[in-house]
């Protein structure tokens, strides 16, 4: 009995591991991507250290300007960050967030809350387009181009419970675009999201018309008769950190700049619409060291939850100093689950999402994935931010979908070795999602509140 539960223990422990392994592994690979619509088979190099550029003084970044495929000078900086958090100190809780009036959670009883539902199978209106029609595909989504059999995670709708969504139209998605620039911000959930939001409006557009830029920290998707442009800028910690280099982003070591994001943030205020989001590159690492920006060189660290609140707060702090709510809007999608474990859906079973053809149907589900109590830190900076961030708050409905990830159907940066071959389970991606597929419904959700 005794000797029984201990192996249990043993067993969940090493399978906590795995999956974090599988997490950290994943996220370190996958956004090496090539640009979408590459087949080339860039591979990700993982470099020692971050490539230099020419280095500026700090105190330049504020007004610095780059032009688009270019990485901002001044990127150099984190030799020296490196070296000095060679040796941190635990962090010392000092209050970074200026963000003072509070709004109070809104009180939108009598609305319906288009994020609580359930999926409805229709053949018929899904996919709302092809996957081998979309010249800008990414090889990290494109299933079935990388061999999934089954179709059926194509073919669901959403249905929020007590209204309807506006059916999605590419036209009409466009004319609120018009004359405007939409930028996704974040990291490689937020990079699929825009790749769905392109691949949903492209084929209305004629060729010729339609342009892509090459992949860099923004990446740019135009539409030439709308003056409009669907963008997507990498920044995966929403705050300076040394993982900001759209290729080579190393994972071992991260550190961020707590109270630093105007290098990115001069791009964003050139937007009109901005689309951010920021969960897992938190969760996939043991601790996260922190410079800021009054540090003295004292490199201090924290655990994943506790940095990306400091994150979120400067970036409050930016939202609202810097967003005119009748120029902008503002959105934060939430965190995107993973199904790293079958047991939480399918109890006793040791696999994840491989092989899962249909979505979980037991109301409320939640995974192990998902953390409440980061939820809870979101929860509290939209509340203190009110009205001039939309969440989109994708996370319980996406829970329902352990059929939508790539699971082995993608194309993998590195070589698999015959023994990751002999057993799919270990190399399968849970955590991105197929096009077309589940970010294609975010996107609606988005069209829903523009
Ligand atoms: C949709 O699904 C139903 C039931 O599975 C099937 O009978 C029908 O032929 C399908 N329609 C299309 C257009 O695929
Ligand atoms: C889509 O939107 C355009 C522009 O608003 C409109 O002209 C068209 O009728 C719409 N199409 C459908 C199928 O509703
Ligand atoms: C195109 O849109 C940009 C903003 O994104 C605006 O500054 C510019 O004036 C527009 N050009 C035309 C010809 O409408
Ligand atoms: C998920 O969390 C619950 C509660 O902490 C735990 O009982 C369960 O075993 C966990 N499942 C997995 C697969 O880790
Ligand atoms: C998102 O929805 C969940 C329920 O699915 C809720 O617990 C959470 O507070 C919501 N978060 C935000 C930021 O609205």
């Amino acid at each position: 009995m005794h000797k029984c539960s201990r192996k249990k223990t043993q067993l969940y422990l090493l399978s906590v591991f795995f999956a974090f392994f599988v997490l950290s592994f994943i996220l370190i690979h996958d956004d090496a991507s090539t640009k979408p619509g590459d087949d080339g088979g860039r591979r990700l190099i993982l470099k020692p250290s971050f490539p230099t550029f020419t280095t500026t003084n700090a105190s330049t970044h504020k007004t610095e300007k780059w032009v688009v495929g270019e990485l901002p000078s001044g990127a150099s900086d984190w030799s020296k960050a490196t070296k000095a958090c060679a040796h941190t100190q635990s962090y010392n809780g000092r209050p970074s967030s200026r963000v003072k009036y509070h709004w109070g959670k809104e009180s939108r009883s009598n609305e319906c809350n288009a994020f609580s539902g359930r999926w409805v199978y229709d053949n018929y209106s899904y996919p709302l387009y092809d996957e081998a029609g979309c010249p800008y595909m990414s090889d990290q989504l494109a299933c079935r181009k990388h061999g999934r059999p089954d179709r059926d995670y194509q073919k669901w709708r959403w249905q929020p419970r007590g209204c309807d969504l506006k059916r999605w139209n590419a036209t009409e998605m466009l004319e609120k675009l018009r004359g405007k620039r939409l930028m996704f911000v974040g990291d490689s959930l937020n990079r699929g999201q825009w790749i769905s939001m392109v691949c949903l409006v492209q084929s209305v557009i004629p060729s010729g018309k339609k342009l892509m830029t090459p992949n860099s920290a923004l990446t740019k998707f135009i539409a030439k008769e709308y003056n409009a442009s669907i963008e997507f800028y990498w920044a995966p910690l929403i705050v300076e950190s040394n993982s900001d280099d759209p290729i080579n982003h190393r994972l071992s070591d991260r550190i961020i700049r707590p109270d630093s994001l105007l290098r990115h943030a001069s791009e964003w205020a050139k937007a009109d619409i901005l689309v951010f989001n920021s969960y897992l590159w938190w969760r996939s690492g043991p601790k996260i060291k922190l410079l800021w920006s009054y540090s003295g060189g004292v490199c201090e660290e924290a655990d994943g939850k506790e940095a990306m609140k400091l994150a979120l707060e400067t970036w409050a702090d930016w939202i609202e100093s810097s967003v005119n709510p009748l120029k902008h809007r503002v959105f934060f999608v939430t965190m995107s689950p993973t199904h790293l474990w079958s047991q939480e859906w399918n109890p006793g079973s040791d696999g994840n999402c491989f092989q899962e053809k249909a979505p979980i149907e037991m109301e409320g589900h939640w995974g192990n994935g998902s953390d409440l109590n980061a939820m809870q830190m979101v929860d509290e900076i939209m509340a203190r931010l009110g009205p001039i961030v939309t969440v989109l708050n994708i996370t319980q409905l996406s829970e329902y979908r352990k059929d939508g990830h790539p699971s082995i159907y993608r194309k993998f940066w590195e070589t698999l070795s015959q023994q990751q071959l002999a057993n799919p389970v270990s190399y399968a991606d849970c955590i991105h999602w197929c096009l077309p597929g589940v970010p294609d419904v975010w996107n609606e959700l988005l069209f829903n509140s523009l």
